[in-house]
């Protein structure tokens, strides 16, 4: 599949906001900053596409991308975030578990992690959900340009067995959208999920 093409289609601020929920979509969650927009925009070879942001909580709505008709990727707001005011954090969050509770086109949750320091509370919380409702995980060991070839291929073999104990169809890699490491995966990944 090719991801050039995709377009934005809207921004939501709860999920009765978002497109008719039909056709084939996956999510991208992960903490605040773990580099879901950055992804996006590599995957999609766009610049700006999806807004990000040195400051963590940047994207604060559910924004939908269009690759294809009926073939749809979201980038999700960020989790984790400490100084964000507890009102639009609860907001956020409810809008979160409400979009992976209830979306019916949901095929694929994409959960991106930085790759130096994975498996926080909530991505645990995340692939625990995932794995029970029988939705697929790509986990994204992201920003991999930070760490030495040495440490990166040790900490992929560990998040490997981190995952197991989760059951469930969840695959593991590296990424980085900097040095484009673990894009191919993601490509093949994604187009296994939307083209069925
Ligand atoms: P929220 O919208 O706040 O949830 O953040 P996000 O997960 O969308 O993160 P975003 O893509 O905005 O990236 C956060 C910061 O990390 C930015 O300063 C990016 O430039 C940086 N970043 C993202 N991906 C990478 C990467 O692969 N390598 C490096 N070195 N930095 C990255
Ligand atoms: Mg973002």
């Amino acid at each position: 599949l090719n991801f050039q093409p995709t377009v934005f289609v809207t921004s939501a601020a709860d999920i009765r906001q978002l497109p008719s929920d039909d056709g084939v979509e996956i999510a991208f969650a992960g903490r605040s900053n773990a580099g879901k927009s950055s992804a996006l925009n590599t995957l999609t070879r766009q610049r700006n596409l999806a807004r990000t942001s040195k400051t963590p909580g940047r994207t604060q709505l559910i924004n939908v991308f269009e690759v294809l008709p009926g073939k749809r990727l979201i980038d999700l707001p960020g989790y984790g975030y400490a100084k964000v005011p507890i009102a639009v954090k609860e907001k956020w969050q409810q809008a979160l578990s409400e979009y992976l509770q209830k979306r019916e086109s949901l095929r694929g949750l994409v959960l991106l992690m930085d790759i130096r320091h994975p498996f926080r509370d909530v991505d645990q919380e995340l692939l625990h959900w995932a794995t029970d409702s029988e939705i697929p995980v790509l986990v994204l060991l992201t920003k991999a340009d930070k760490l030495k070839p040495g440490p990166r291929k040790s900490t992929l073999l560990k998040a490997r067995e981190a995952v197991l104990v989760f059951g469930g169809d969840v695959t593991v890699e590296m990424f980085s959208s900097l040095s484009k490491l673990g894009l191919p995966q993601v490509e093949a990944k994604l187009t296994e999920w939307l083209v069925q």
